[in-house]
């Protein structure tokens, strides 16, 4: 085997697998021209969108839009992390990684894990010992021995050094039990940190035990304690459950998202299994990604108190901006899922979870209740700030039903609503791309995207101009349509339009692909054209970085945060006179 150091292992993982190869062991790929096509693995579909180009080593799903290289589609269909897919991949290649710093560490961690593991086992045995408080507790709680068995709970008795004593048998050194936040010292001794508390590891999807929380079995305080920060544990890249929930969520193709370790095993314990808790903290874009390897549905079930319901608030505008489709279920009258799931059996629950509320009408209702909508100005004020939320999505399909519903809700007309949608978005139309305003077009930037696929099937040679601009193309079927227009003129050096036409498969795509070809007409020069556009692109990338500034600078402290102010203020001088050309 070839020994190699990981940082070129990407390159020569690429350079040794071939991406046909590599797919076909997941999926049919039938020869169609140049490129490869099959059914799709990421979304369902019965005619296939899936194309693969064996030169240019990548893969692009024009149903769904997955599109990336050997080891994003590795790391896509087996759910791993990049470094596990580099693993694997370069075993399957031959190529050996040769040990480094970073597998010194590595080392390093496999140690701490099994202290964890070992600090977990002692734990467990406690919670089954005879007469075990712990064990009575959680039985209380109505948990059944084989939850108990699967979530790996276990018990903290009420002695000082238990576990230290237990783990210095083995020859662990104190410091390595501090920095794991296992035992803590005081005037010179050292105590175990968990006292009288039920444990529940915390598993990754590796299966290794990262951390704990405990809880009191009593009132005392405070009502938990968890492992702190380390190599093993950070909490924003964990969710509480994921090590056994991941399957059946990838199953169900959602996720129920609670706040408490108690939330998870409740409804574990009902049977209902696709659940992640994000541990109490606010959730991070770090959880909305872990969560998107596995579904992109996801229902918000947090505590329904105050706190809870803003850390909801929060968590779903991540998942939102995650790209998840995201809904909230609303639990008044009840404390926690927990609650609410005893209260109501696992089949009410199932329908509620079934029933929960979309991400725009929770949010719709939420500003409803914060208006008087009987008067007048409240009612405008209203429907710009719902205006505001509503332009938060790219589905214009949405954005229409929701216009239709708050304008016969506040008497506003369509036109007014979605003019306030639209407008704030400053864009001057060019003469150039002036044409297009005729056509049904859902926003600005479409215009500009259209007119430059119009461009380069005119003129091939701006195809690398129009890559060079970098990720422009913000409506992903124009997306789809320019990338495929790579492709063919890497094969052939023209555009074929019928080719073009066949290797898009779907109506839509289709429909839009003649649209622009008979009806964008440019009057001027295809150089002017294109400089138009690329003014359009850095004008809205400038007021949209302007417009950053300004609410960066309003968070500002005039005395304390003076040098970032100065920064941003020369910035913004410089935005301006930019924009001002
Ligand atoms: P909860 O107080 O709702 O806990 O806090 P819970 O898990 O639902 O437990 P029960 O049902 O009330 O007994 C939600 C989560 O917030 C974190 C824990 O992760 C907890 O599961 N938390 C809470 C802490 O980290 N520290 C605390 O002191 C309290
Ligand atoms: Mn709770």
């Amino acid at each position: 085997m070839d020994k190699i150091t990981r940082v070129d292992i990407v390159e020569e993982i690429k350079s040794r697998s071939n991406i046909v190869d590599v797919i076909s062991r997941y999926l049919n790929l039938k020869k169609t021209g140049n490129n490869y096509k099959g059914l799709c693995p990421f979304h369902s579909e019965n005619t296939p969108s899936f194309v693969v180009s064996e030169e240019k080593q990548i893969f692009t799903c024009f149903g769904c839009g997955a599109t990336g290289d050997v080891i994003e589609f590795v790391k896509r269909i087996e759910h791993k992390e990049f470094t596990e897919v580099i693993e694997k991949l370069a075993l399957d290649s031959g190529i050996e990684i040769k040990s480094n710093k970073s597998s010194v560490t590595e080392t390093k961690k496999q140690e701490l894990y099994a202290i964890n593991r070992e600090a977990a086992l002692f734990f467990y045995n406690n919670m089954h010992k005879e007469n075990s408080i712990g064990h009575q507790y959680i039985v209380s709680r109505g948990i059944l021995p084989s939850t108990i068995k699967k979530f790996g709970l276990g018990f903290a008795e009420k002695k000082w050094d238990d576990l230290y004593k237990h783990l210095k048998e083995k020859n662990i050194q104190e410091k390595t039990l501090l920095k794991l936040g296992l035992i803590s010292l005081k005037n010179e001794k050292y105590y175990d940190k968990f006292i009288n508390r039920i444990i529940f590891p915390i598993i990754n999807t590796r299966g290794k035990v990262i951390g704990f929380g405990g809880r009191v079995i009593d009132e005392g305080m405070p009502k938990y304690l968890n492992s702190p920060e380390s190599i093993l544990f950070q909490k924003k890249f964990n969710l509480y459950g994921l090590n056994l929930s991941k399957n059946e969520i990838q199953m169900q193709n959602y996720v129920i998202l609670v706040e408490g370790y108690l939330d998870v095993i409740s409804l574990y314990n009902q049977g209902i299994k696709n659940v992640v808790a994000s541990l109490g903290t606010a959730l991070t874009e770090n959880q909305a990604k872990m969560i998107k390897r596995y579904t992109d549905n996801v229902v918000v079930a947090y505590d329904s108190d105050e706190a809870g319901q803003a850390a909801a608030n929060r968590g779903m505008d991540i998942l939102f901006d995650a790209g998840c489709k995201v809904k909230i279920l609303e639990i008044k009258g009840f404390k926690d899922p927990d609650e609410y799931i005893k209260a109501k059996g696992r089949k009410l629950f199932i329908e509620s979870i079934n029933n929960a509320t979309p991400f725009m009408d929770y949010k719709i209702n939420t500003l409803k209740k914060a208006y008087d909508l009987s008067n007048m100005d409240q009612r405008v004020e209203f429907v710009n700030k719902v205006a505001q939320v509503l332009k938060r999505t790219k589905n214009y399909i949405e954005i229409d039903a929701y216009v239709d519903k708050i304008a016969n809700e506040t008497k506003i007309s369509k036109n007014a609503i979605k003019l306030e949608i639209n407008g704030n978005n400053n864009t001057k139309i060019t003469p150039a791309i002036k044409k297009e305003k005729k056509l049904n077009i859902q926003t600005p930037n479409d215009a500009v995207e259209r007119t430059l696929i119009k461009l380069v099937l005119n003129n091939g040679d701006f195809i690398p101009k129009v890559t060079d601009l970098g990720d422009i193309f913000l409506n992903h079927i124009h997306k789809d349509i320019f990338k495929m227009i790579t492709i063919l003129y890497q094969e052939d050096s023209e555009i074929d339009l019928a080719k073009l036409r066949d290797s898009l498969f779907e109506e839509e795509y289709i429909e839009i692909l003649n649209n622009i070809i008979q009806h964008i007409q440019f009057n001027g020069k295809d150089s002017i054209v294109f400089e138009d556009c690329v003014n359009k692109i850095e004008t809205d990338r400038l007021t949209k970085r302007q417009n950053e500034i300004l609410e960066i600078l309003k968070l500002l402290n005039e005395k304390e945060d003076e040098i970032k102010i100065d920064a941003l203020t020369i910035e913004l001088l410089e935005i301006q006179n930019k924009l001002k050309k």
